[in-house]
């Protein structure tokens, strides 16, 4: 098929590349000129494992390519997917601008008949509003060309995202027209080899909140967990143990279970707040989403508490080497980033910040970190460790996983480790004399 990808940011990206690998010829849209420039060179804005080669390699077989004009690619093409921002807007609802932006110009320019799917993460009403859009600007040139729109959200997690999209659990298409279900089905049938079970079909409202329900309730897990990582200080219990004790039962799951310094990212965040906006339009409060949020709030700011509670408020004069920006292991991505509130509560107090991430320093120190004092940003993890006063983990790239501790207590002024990711043994730090701080259980 001929696929139009409109926005090429990470959903758009990855989507417009794996379609191309199963055979679609794909053209990724932008209008961000230098972006483009760079892309039709392989040049990928995004740091995404595996990605790099799959975009040049469908470069050379012309089956990937980029442009930055819609209008001129909308001919001949049989699926447009819509796949710009959609930025969180002052009130914390989605904003749909660049979507309906698209949209309108979808109707000014398409000649032959479409399928308009929406791919970013858009509140329920929005293929309704997208439809209204493209019809509005077809009457206005009296053209009569058949068009439906399909949502198709889009699951998959960064720094493991091309695997997600070409093997995905399920893929999920709302459309209220058979033809649109039936070329969306073929679509995707390459994906499913054994089973089409997994492309599950639905109307389109429906499909619109699946995609806030999953995030919001994967939310809602971690932020369990936080909640019940504090409880477990105070009552001299152990978190890790208490996860396996519960991630045993089948109907709980091990997964998304694991307490750390709160959940951050492009998507949890932004999606807890718009389908709370969304219910409160409606009428409703939204009383456990809500807390969702605010257990997330107050967790960024557990390994800082700890810091202070042991240094006094006042930390001038001392030196933490942080391990890990980005907001998860990975990715260079810091959007909401625990490190970044931790790292600006630690520097407002007065502290020095001896950074290291594997992938995230560029974003940190021109973008996110960019206005903070104090930071010195290190090329390799023990460098940074020379001289702090303690070290903090912030994400668990596999590369912390197991350090040389001998080496760690070596270059660190004192042992002290504060763990917000609760990756190492405890025991075993007690056993080197480290003091060892992590999330859920007591010091
Ligand atoms: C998420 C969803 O998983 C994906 O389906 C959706 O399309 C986009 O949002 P992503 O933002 O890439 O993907 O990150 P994910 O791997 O889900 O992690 C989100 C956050 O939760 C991270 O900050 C991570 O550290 C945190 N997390 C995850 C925990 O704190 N504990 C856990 O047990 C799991």
């Amino acid at each position: 098929m001929n696929l139009t990808v409109i926005g090429t940011g990470y959903v758009g990206l990855v989507s417009g590349t794996c379609f191309a690998e199963m055979g679609n010829t794909v053209t990724c849209i932008d209008v961000d000129e230098n972006k483009i420039k760079g892309l039709k060179k392989g040049i990928i804005p995004i740091y995404e494992p595996g990605l790099e080669p799959m975009v040049k390699r469908n470069i050379e077989n012309n089956t990937l390519l980029f442009s930055t004009s819609l209008k001129d690619n909308l001919n001949q093409c049989d699926v447009a997917f819509i796949a710009v921002g959609t930025p969180m807007g002052e009130d914390g609802s989605a904003d749909l601008k660049y979507v309906l932006q698209v949209a309108k110009e979808i109707g000014e320019h398409m000649s032959t008949p479409l399928i308009v799917v929406d791919k970013s993460t858009v509140p329920v009403g929005t293929a309704d509003k997208v439809r209204e859009t493209i019809a509005k600007e077809l009457k206005k040139r009296n053209a009569d060309i058949e068009f439906h729109v399909v949502s198709n959200p889009e699951f998959l997690k960064e720094g493991d995202a091309i695997n997600d999209f070409l093997k995905p659990d399920r893929v999920v298409v709302g459309s209220d027209d058979d033809s649109a279900t039936k070329i969306m089905r073929n679509l995707y049938s390459p994906f499913f080899r054994s089973s089409m079970d997994r492309l599950i079909t639905m109307d389109v409202r429906s499909a619109e909140m699946t995609k806030y329900v999953a995030n919001a309730m994967l939310a809602t897990k971690i932020s369990f967990m936080n909640e019940v990582a504090n409880i477990c200080e105070l009552v001299d219990a152990d978190v890790n143990k208490v996860r396996i004790g519960i991630g045993s039962d089948s109907r709980i799951g091990y997964s998304f279970i694991y307490p750390g310094s709160g959940y951050g990212g492009s998507c949890f965040p932004k999606d807890v707040k718009a389908l709370k906006r969304t219910a409160e339009e409606h009428g409703y409060t939204p009383e456990l989403i809500k807390a969702v949020e605010d257990v997330n709030d107050r967790q960024k700011f557990v390994i800082a508490k700890k810091v202070t509670e042991k240094y006094g408020e006042d930390l001038s004069g001392l030196t933490f080497a942080v391990w890990g920006l980005s907001f998860k292991p990975g990715t260079d991505d810091m959007r909401e980033a625990p490190a970044i509130y931790i790292i600006k509560e630690l520097t407002k107090r007065g502290a020095k910040i001896n950074a290291y991430d594997p992938k995230a320093m560029d974003e940190a120190q021109h973008f996110y970190l960019k206005d903070v004092p104090n930071i010195t940003y290190f090329t390799a993890k023990y460098a940074a460790l020379e001289n702090a006063d303690a070290m903090i983990l912030l994400t668990e790239w596999k590369e912390f996983r197991a350090p040389d501790f001998g080496e760690l207590k070596k270059l660190l002024k004192s042992a002290v480790i504060f763990d917000g990711r609760n990756q190492y043994d405890h025991d075993k730090l007690k056993s080197m004399e480290f003091e060892y701080y992590q999330i859920g259980k007591k010091s």
